[in-house]
């Protein structure tokens, strides 16, 4: 068994798609063994795109990523991370298929609905970070942290 860390991004907790994505994956045959909403910290967000931080894109996506709550999420199943990567869809919304996550849901690539692993090792730390980190500490929302 492997396990996958995802997490529903601002914009799809913001447009009420926690339930209809959940189902998506609970659907698919995955189980799920963590959860937390939660608005992150700038210095996680930018611990989490890490790989990212010399990208042109990079001060826009810590933006988006601290506007809103995230619910944060560890799946686990067969083959979990290709798994979840195939039923997300492509990075930009343009180019994913219909019946995928983002192609489903979404229409621009910053604000691409939902995250998740890419390799099994980028899943553990992850998941350390978000589920096993100081940062990541539980707290409850003000109806301004949606930004609506
Ligand atoms: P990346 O890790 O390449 O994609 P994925 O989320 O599919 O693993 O990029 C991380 C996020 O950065 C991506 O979900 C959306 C954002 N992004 C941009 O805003 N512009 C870009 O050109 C790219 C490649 C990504
Ligand atoms: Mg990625």
């Amino acid at each position: 068994m492997e396990s996958t860390f995802v997490m529903i991004k601002p914009d799809g907790v913001r447009r009420g798609l926690i339930g209809p994505i959940i189902t998506r994956f609970e659907q698919k045959g995955f189980t799920l063994i963590a959860m937390q909403f939660m608005h992150l910290e700038r210095s996680l967000a930018e611990q989490h795109y890490g790989e990212h931080k010399n990208k042109p894109f990079f001060n826009e996506l810590v933006e988006y990523l601290t506007s809103g709550p995230v619910c944060a999420m560890v799946w686990e199943g067969r083959h979990a991370v290709a798994n979840a990567r195939s039923i997300i869809g492509k990075t930009n919304p343009v180019e994913a298929s219909p019946g995928t996550i983002r192609g489903d849901y979404g229409m621009d690539i910053t604000g691409n609905i939902v995250h998740g692993s890419d390799s099994p090792e980028s899943a553990q730390h992850e998941i350390s970070l978000f589920f096993h980190s100081a940062m990541s500490a539980p707290m409850f929302m003000e109806i301004s942290d949606f930004g609506h």
